[in-house]
């Protein structure tokens, strides 16, 4: 489906150019293929191998006969100068699309006598009009988490989900034009509903099917040329059953977060980029209570809530020079979600002044969760109250709980995510390792909840404001630990059935309904 984006765009761009460029590679000696595979209902094969240390990932897409060059060429120039307002190229571009195709197939038969596939000509055409172009196959693997291009004449790189430990793996695919990425980037652009040019080089975008791209212009602040990069948006997002499941968490780190949740305390996940920060907090969020309201406040929407009481707010950023009156910025939509009477507070990534909004947030008893990009407990206190964030050190022991997540190289052939650090915070200067992960035999401890009792101070707090003695706070955990062990165990993992058996679990416990 498009959104937002121009047909004629994309028509007027060029890629039929690329067409079997990338077919050309030639595999030497040194080439040591990993896997092979197909996509894209078989009709783009992938090879992904390893040469002299550096991984590679090749994409193949049908070759086009000459003859069905020259059907896909007819229906590019009657698209770009001969279509007639259409009513179906609003509603249904994909259905035009194949009306058209049948059309001009009909017609070429019955000149030539010769008949031409339609399934890659169909290809074709989704590829370059309504769909991402050169990029397509990498768009359509499910494997790949990121794409990369660096610049003209530099080959796209991609993040391959099963080969992790080679890192950036290249591809094949090459814009050798300045004009052409150029032209690319605008259409990603406009995909996006913004706008990218010289006097705006930089943009950052939700692509069709909620991809996330950041992208530059030229050679504006991009020296080697036109840039992209993708974080490409899982439609089923992980949950928290998968993250236990696949050993990121244990299932009574899972239970402990989720009775601090429901005490509406502060979180902080901290680590590097892409090390799985937002994955953890969109699946966190799946535990809050569902009768709660909840207000995400993000600039670029990647967080996806099965939440019934979700509400989304997204920042907005305005192209005007001077003073900007209409920008509207995280710092404002905090202020905004004081007045909401939110329960809980997410902002997806803390990067500026908004952090102190979200302080006072945590302050006036909302539940408050964020994401930020920091190495440990240490760097994220001095980041915080430091410019620009200037969160008063006083306000620092607000965060109930700092999470810290990396992407582990276990192996030549595994990478891992996993939480390494559970921190409470005890004061400005001070916290309390909860949790750890031990590397050597990939475990984590406490593993037994009564043991995390005697650690904890916030389930102490928890258990002292709420009226409970030590049993009852344990009889919970073990309870809600069970719950989401037997989702695991029987493969109850995905997005649907973990919420439904979520909400549930609460209507199970009326006395959780306040
Ligand atoms: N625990 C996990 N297990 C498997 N895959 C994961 C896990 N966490 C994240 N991923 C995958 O890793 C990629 C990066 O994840 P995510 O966007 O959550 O990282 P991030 O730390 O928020 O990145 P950034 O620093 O860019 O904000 C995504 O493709 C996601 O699907
Ligand atoms: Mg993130």
């Amino acid at each position: 489906m498009m959104a937002r984006t121009s047909l004629k765009d994309n028509i007027d761009s060029k890629e039929v150019n690329l067409i079997s460029e990338v077919n050309k590679v030639k595999f030497d000696r040194d080439f040591q293929q990993l896997d092979k595979y197909y996509i894209l209902d078989g009709l783009v094969e992938v090879i992904v191998g390893v040469r002299q240390g550096l991984g590679y990932y090749i994409v193949r897409e049908p070759e086009l006969t000459s003859e069905e060059l020259e059907v896909y060429q007819a229906i590019m120039e009657r698209l770009r100068y001969k279509t007639k307002p259409d009513e179906q190229l609003l509603t249904d571009p994909l259905g035009y699309l194949e009306r058209v195709l049948k059309e001009e197939l009909d017609d070429f038969e019955a000149r030539n006598g010769t008949s031409v596939s339609m399934q890659k000509l169909s290809y074709y055409l989704k590829r370059d009009v309504l769909g991402f172009g050169p990029l397509e196959p990498l768009m359509n693997d499910p494997d790949i988490e990121d794409i990369s291009i660096e610049g003209v004449g530099k080959p796209a790189k991609v993040f391959h989900r099963r080969f992790s430990p080679y890192d950036w793996l290249c591809t094949n695919i090459i814009f050798d034009s300045e004009e052409e990425l150029n032209n690319y980037i605008i259409r990603l652009a406009h995909m996006g509903g913004k706008h990218i040019s010289i006097a705006h080089p930089i943009a950052e975008v939700i692509l069709t099917n909620r991809h996330r791209a950041t992208l530059t212009f030229s050679r504006e602040v991009t020296p080697h040329g036109p840039s992209l990069t993708i974080r490409k948006f899982r439609e089923k997002p992980l949950t928290i059953c998968h993250l236990i499941k696949n050993g990121t968490i244990s299932s009574l780190m899972a239970t402990y977060w989720w009775i601090l949740l429901e005490n509406k305390s502060f979180f902080m996940i901290i680590g590097p980029m892409a090390s799985g920060k937002t994955t953890l907090l969109n699946s966190l969020a799946m535990l809050l209570k569902p009768n709660w309201k909840v207000v995400s406040i993000e600039d670029i929407p990647e967080l996806n809530l099965a939440h019934p009481g979700w509400k989304p707010l997204v920042s907005r950023h305005t192209y005007l020079l001077g003073e900007n009156l209409t920008e509207i910025r995280l710092f404002d939509l905090v202020k905004l979600s004081f007045r909401e009477r939110a329960d809980f507070i997410i902002v997806g990534e803390v990067r500026g002044e908004e952090a102190y909004a979200l302080f006072q947030a945590a302050a006036s008893g909302h539940g408050c969760a964020c994401t930020f990009h920091s190495p440990n407990f240490e760097s994220m206190v001095n980041r915080l109250t430091s410019p620009p964030l200037n969160v008063g050190p006083s306000y620092i022991d607000l965060i109930s709980n700092v999470i810290v997540i990396k992407r582990i190289t276990k192996s030549v052939k595994q990478a891992v995510r996993r939480v390494t650090e559970i921190d409470e915070v005890v004061n400005f200067r001070e916290y309390l390792k909860v949790f750890t992960w031990n590397p050597v035999d990939d475990l984590f401890e406490p593993d037994d909840p009564y043991d995390l009792i005697e650690k904890s101070v916030q389930l102490k707090r928890i258990a002292e404001a709420t009226g409970q003695d030590e049993e009852s706070i344990l009889n919970d955990l073990l309870e809600r630990k069970n719950f989401l062990e037997k989702l695991v165990k029987n493969n109850i993992l995905d997005f649907e059935n973990v919420t439904r058996y979520l909400r549930n679990f609460y209507y199970r416990r009326p006395s959780n309904f306040e």
